[in-house]
């Protein structure tokens, strides 16, 4: 679809940035709506980054999307942010407004609880939940799990201290328990676990995945991986082979991506079948 001199237009910063699917995805809900707008991707560094926004705004851009690894940088630029912003203390939005001011939003943390609750159907009901990592993705999924419900997130982490102290910067703002454990503790931490998710970055493409050994989970539980690149990481398929439900990266991308395109474009889009046919075939032609 060609643009005019009026598109409205948007993109997504990062380090690298080659391997993000939003501009698949924003340029897909673009078409669909017929709307005057581009979304393109940014490759910035991190001492750029500041610089880059400036001209952003003054370019007139109507905001950013924010990934790796800029995502807690971004956050001391806002003006004002929403609540799972400011628990997290991470955006991966940026807005900017007319009137000069920045507003930061973490949509990864409703994204990752509308992934999930569209597998699991509702929510965690006390239950307890394996968390992987200790990261910037952590933060949001900490989160997530605590307003699905869960009773207990075990943080597992192979530096036990950075779970540890994810878990204290958290705990005021969770009503689950919070234990830090370091990767080791998984055959007891997840005997009685509802769900795990993995927010490390082992297993993106061209590294290594954890190497867990899923014979301890119940067989009700549910595994989920936010990487998407590549979609069917290796915990995935060990999850499959055991029976295991599981849910993938794509669900928590396209259902960040909602609020962000409403805050950029002005029109709330849907995470449908097709769109996510759409990304497994821009994964498929070497995102
Ligand atoms: P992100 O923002 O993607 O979460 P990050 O803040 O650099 O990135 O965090 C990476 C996470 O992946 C951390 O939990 C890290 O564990 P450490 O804190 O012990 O470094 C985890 N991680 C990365 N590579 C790993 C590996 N090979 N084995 C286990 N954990 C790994």
């Amino acid at each position: 679809m060609s643009i005019s001199g009026k598109a409205k237009l948007a993109g997504v910063v990062g380090w690298p940035v080659a391997q993000s699917l939003s501009p698949a995805m924003h340029t897909y809900w673009l078409a669909e709506h017929g709307i005057d707008g581009a979304y393109v991707p940014l490759p910035v560094r991190p001492e750029d980054f500041a610089t880059v926004l400036r001209g952003l705004r003054l370019a007139g851009f109507r905001g950013v999307s924010v990934t790796v690894p800029h995502k807690e940088a971004a956050f001391a630029f806002v003006h004002r942010c929403d609540d799972a912003a400011r628990a997290a203390g991470a955006v991966n939005q940026l807005v900017f407004h007319a009137d000069g001011t920045i507003e930061g939003l973490n949509t990864d943390m409703p994204g990752l609880r509308a992934s999930l609750e569209d597998t699991l159907g509702g929510g965690l009901n006390g239950a307890a939940a394996v968390l992987l990592g200790a990261g910037g993705a952590s933060r949001a999924a900490v989160l997530a799990l605590d307003s699905l419900g869960a009773g207990e997130i075990r943080i597992l982490n192979r530096n036990r201290e950075r779970a540890a102290s994810l878990a204290s910067a958290l705990a005021p703002a969770a009503k689950a328990r919070l234990v830090p454990l370091g990767l080791t503790d998984w055959p007891a931490a997840s005997r009685d676990a509802a769900l795990v998710v993995h927010a490390t970055s082992a297993g993106m493409k061209g590294t290594p995945p954890l190497d867990l050994a899923l014979d301890t989970l119940p067989g009700t539980a549910a595994v989920c991986d936010i990487v998407y690149n590549p979609l069917q990481t290796e915990l995935l398929m060990r999850a499959k082979a055991r029976g295991l439900m599981t849910i993938d990266g794509l669900g928590m991308l396209m259902h960040q991506g909602v609020a962000a395109f409403h805050a950029f474009y002005g029109t709330e889009p849907k995470v449908t079948s097709e769109l996510r046919k759409a990304l497994e075939k821009a994964l498929a032609h070497g995102s």
